[in-house]
């Protein structure tokens, strides 16, 4: 029996939203497709759908808060689908923090997944990819991770520490044949955004959102932020003089 050739992506987040519209998009490119994430019938789900259009897959349930679960999943994934050639670290919650007492809570259950979830299932996959010289690394973070957001300070701050995490890997791996992706998007229509009340300028339609992932990806861009009106909006922000950035953002809540 012939080796499987099509490359294998691990997507984490793969039950919901970009997640899923992710790992459905990599399958559709010929990508075999491991799907992470804690609700497991939403992934079997997903895999009937990714089988029935004759692609391969398999379901690996973690929650990507635990280390071990996260080592585990990946290397069930590479036993049953081979290699990782790609990781999606998608897997991402928003708590809103409208009480800053106990704002310590919020910041710990969203590091613990929108930040460390990403760096175990890096810690998962880099090893094996450094030894066979090549694979791609890719986080979804945000354009939250440009500046702080009043009502989302956890949120924010976990995405500018996964950015910069990634930023950094990219940089140290550049001779590595190892490639990395920062993607960023702005707001998109998911079960994410659907628990949040506040103002959502350039909203986009998932299947958008997902085919410009998959775009920058397939490009093995260093980074992709997008839309490209609220992108240029957040950097202009970054350059205002801070009583300004403190205005406009006071306005927003
Ligand atoms: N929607 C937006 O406007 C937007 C904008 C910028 C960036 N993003 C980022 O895009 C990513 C996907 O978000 P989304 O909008 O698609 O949200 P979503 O529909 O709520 O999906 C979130 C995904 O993360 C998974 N997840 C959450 N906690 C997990 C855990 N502890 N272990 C494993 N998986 C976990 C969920 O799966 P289970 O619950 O089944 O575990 C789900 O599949 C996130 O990183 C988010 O920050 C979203």
């Amino acid at each position: 029996m012939n080796p499987p050739i099509d490359p294998v992506a691990l997507v984490t987040g793969a039950s919901s939203g970009l997640g899923r519209g992710l790992a459905r998009s990599l399958a559709g490119e010929g990508y075999a497709v491991a799907l992470v994430a804690r609700r497991e019938s939403l992934l079997d789900h997903l895999a009937a759908e990714i089988l029935d259009g004759g692609g391969r897959v398999g379901v690996f349930p973690a929650d990507v808060s635990e280390r071990r679960q996260v080592r585990r999943a990946a290397q069930d994934a590479e036993a049953q689908l081979g290699p990782i050639d790609l990781l999606i670290a998608n897997a991402g919650i928003h708590v809103r923090s409208p009480d800053l007492r106990v704002m310590a809570d919020d910041v710990e259950a969203t590091f613990a997944v929108n930040v460390l979830g990403a760096v175990y299932a890096v810690e998962a996959v880099l090893p094996g990819m450094l030894e066979r010289g090549r694979g791609h690394l890719v986080c979804v973070s945000s354009l939250a991770a440009y500046g702080g957001l009043p009502g989302s300070a956890a949120y924010s701050a976990s995405k500018a520490a996964l950015t910069s995490y990634f930023e950094a890997l990219r940089i140290e791996l550049r001779t590595s044949g190892i490639d990395v992706t920062v993607l960023s998007p702005g707001f998109v229509r998911t079960p994410l955004t659907a628990q949040n009340a506040a103002r959502r300028p350039f909203i986009l339609e998932c299947d958008d959102a997902v085919d410009r992932m998959v775009r920058a990806i397939l490009d093995r861009r260093r980074a992709h932020s997008f839309p490209w009106p609220l992108a240029t909006l957040v950097r202009v922000g970054r350059l205002l003089p801070r009583f300004l950035y403190d205005a406009v953002l006071s306005a927003r809540r």
